[in-house]
């Protein structure tokens, strides 16, 4: 079978690891891929947002089955053009895809389904919006409506800061169109965990929980980021906490999506935020995270290429997806000054992948002579597995410390809060 992965991250390079292990699959394509990627797939120069591109090469390719990883093609509807034109898809429509797209979406969906999130306003007028954070509890968090590279985000300590960000987002449109429409809400507190699941729209299957690291700096200081590092199993992640979620959030997700006309087939993640007051949703995406898939995916004992199918075809309620135990911790090592200016095309040594350490392969490139080098700012994601989260964490440092490139940058304290709740 031929298969095509949409993409070019650390999260796309996990995936193809798991897709890779089904002997079924001769080839996998990635659109475009990196150049760290190359041992495990064909790299094929065409954007995760050229949706013509891309499904004129399935077609020329005779393409079995594609899986559509990041937001941006998902919300501009490649799953409905590939489909359209008869390529098997892993992931949202379009109109699904607006869980993640719109918060406005994602926000009246849970307010009408009676599912836990922070109270919201919504805003079009930047006026008003200023007008009301004049009586609204601080800090206040300022949400623009779409699409930001994970920036669009501002929890504002003070009027000051909160006026700043409307009028970024509304006035001088620093995230463009995404912030015609702000979403103001209520500060949430408590630890975040991230819940990936399977759903085929009428089925829902989770998989193991895990904690994302966003600050770039240790003790959670610096600006927000991409992701930093990842522990799995989420410590926070109780038993009695994941019935809660699969009640009150997980199942009333994907019946509002039904009942709203748009089922919801892929991965939906869920960020969540476990408040005295039981788990609330902070956001929906409407695909795999990043660096959440680099923990979560080497833990899965299933077939990843069987359950994706599963989905697609809606037979997920006869498919198990079943997860080793264990846990995992995977390590961003990444260009200094990331998410601000970082300078590129440093060789890299990497440390060697083993049955336990594996590194995903970020922002790289293929110099001239076949050399790694770097070539973005989350360049690797250096991941470990072990019979607990303690010794996962420590051989993941251990292949850190074997792992070389000029002006590399890591947070030293991935797991630290997840061992220090164990
Ligand atoms: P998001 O892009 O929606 O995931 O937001 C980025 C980060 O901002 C989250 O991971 C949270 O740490 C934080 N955040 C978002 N919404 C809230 C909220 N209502 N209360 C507290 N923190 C929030
Ligand atoms: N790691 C957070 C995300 O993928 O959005």
């Amino acid at each position: 079978m031929k298969i095509l992965v949409v993409g070019s991250g650390g999260r796309e390079h996990a995936l193809i690891k798991a897709l890779k292990k089904n002997p079924k699959i001769e080839t996998i394509y990635a659109l475009p891929g990196n150049g760290g990627m190359a041992g495990d797939a064909k790299c094929i120069p065409i954007g995760a947002k050229e949706i013509d591109e891309i499904v004129d090469f399935a077609v020329l390719k005779n393409i079995d089955f594609a899986v559509v990883a990041p937001d941006d093609p998902l919300a501009l509807g490649a799953v409905d053009a590939l489909e359209e034109s008869g390529v098997p898809a892993f992931g949202p429509t379009k109109a699904a895809a607006r869980i993640e797209a719109s918060k406005v979406f994602a926000k009246e969906l849970m307010k009408k389904y009676g599912i836990p999130t922070a109270q919201y306003q919504v805003f079009t007028d930047a006026n008003a919006a200023k007008e009301y954070v004049k009586t609204a509890p601080l800090p206040a968090v300022i949400k623009a409506d779409g699409l930001a590279l994970g920036k669009g985000v501002i929890i504002a300590q003070t009027l000051e800061e909160a006026e700043q960000a409307i009028s970024d987002m509304m006035e001088s449109k620093v995230f463009g169109d995404s912030g015609s429409r702000v979403v103001i809400e209520e500060f949430l507190e408590g630890p975040e965990v991230s819940v990936l699941a399977f759903t085929d729209g009428k089925t829902i299957k989770p998989m193991v929980s895990s904690m994302d690291h966003k600050r770039a700096l240790d003790g959670d200081q610096g600006l927000n980021t991409g992701g930093m590092g990842t522990i799995a199993p989420n410590p926070y992640y109780t038993k009695e906490v994941a019935e809660r979620c699969m009640e009150e959030i997980f199942l009333p997700t994907i019946r509002a999506m039904q009942a709203e006309g748009c089922p919801f087939k892929g991965c939906l993640y869920f960020g969540l935020m476990i408040t005295k007051n039981g788990p609330k949703v902070i956001e929906y995406n409407c695909r795999f995270g990043d660096p959440e898939t680099q923990v979560v995916l080497p833990l899965l004992k299933s077939d990843l290429f069987t359950v994706m199918q599963a989905v697609r075809n809606e037979t997920l309620d006869s498919c198990p997806v079943e997860f080793m135990g264990g846990a995992a911790c995977c390590v961003v090592m990444a260009s200094q000054g990331y998410p601000q200016h970082y300078e590129k095309g440093f060789p890299i040594t990497l440390a060697p992948d083993t049955d336990e350490i594996t590194t995903y392969v970020a922002g790289a490139k293929l110099g001239e002579n076949g050399e790694l080098l770097t070539n973005g700012g989350r360049v690797l994601g250096v991941t470990a597995t072990a019979e607990n989260l303690k010794a996962a964490v420590e051989k993941a440092y251990a292949a850190v410390q074997k792992t070389h490139f000029e002006n590399a940058y890591y947070r030293h304290d991935i797991g630290k809060r997840a061992l220090n709740k164990e």
